[in-house]
């Protein structure tokens, strides 16, 4: 894929991601996921590809056990890409494979389990903190967009 179309100021969309004055031309987002995930190998630790509608689309890489946490405000996505992604909730365990997505609805407890490298897609709201309610070395703001 590509979104070149033999503009050259390549970079201009991604240099100016910022929020946009009312009026002002809405920019075209296109990205390849695969390349961002070469762009990184650390683990836990979401990239922003994307903004639109107050929302962030992340990429990031997970392996291991998360902690347990929840988001009061915001509901959250997971589309797993690579690998098997388990997310522990107090009633069920969800396992969930590359093409799988699911929401985790606000308020509601979890825990991501990879207990081998996995892909996953991200989309919420950009207020949302990685760890939810639970603040620890593992929380990440202001996030790298790729
Ligand atoms: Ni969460």
């Amino acid at each position: 894929m590509s979104a070149d179309s033999s503009s050259d100021t390549p970079d201009s969309a991604a240099a100016s991601a910022g929020a946009r004055q009312p009026g002002a031309a809405a920019e075209v987002q296109c990205v390849t996921i695969q390349d961002k995930l070469k762009l990184f190998d650390d683990y836990w630790q979401p990239r922003i590809v994307a903004e639109l509608n107050g929302q962030q689309v992340k990429v990031a890489k997970l392996k291991g056990e998360f902690d347990w946490h929840s988001h009061a405000d915001e509901d959250e996505l997971f589309w797993v890409l690579l690998g098997e992604l388990t997310i522990r909730l107090e009633q069920e365990t969800l396992r969930l494979r590359p093409g799988d997505m699911c929401v985790i609805p606000r308020g509601v407890r979890h825990q991501p389990v990879a207990e081998e490298e996995v892909h996953v897609v991200l989309f919420e709201p950009a207020t949302t903190i990685n760890t939810g309610d639970a603040l620890s070395a593992r929380t990440h703001v202001d996030l790298e967009r790729i």
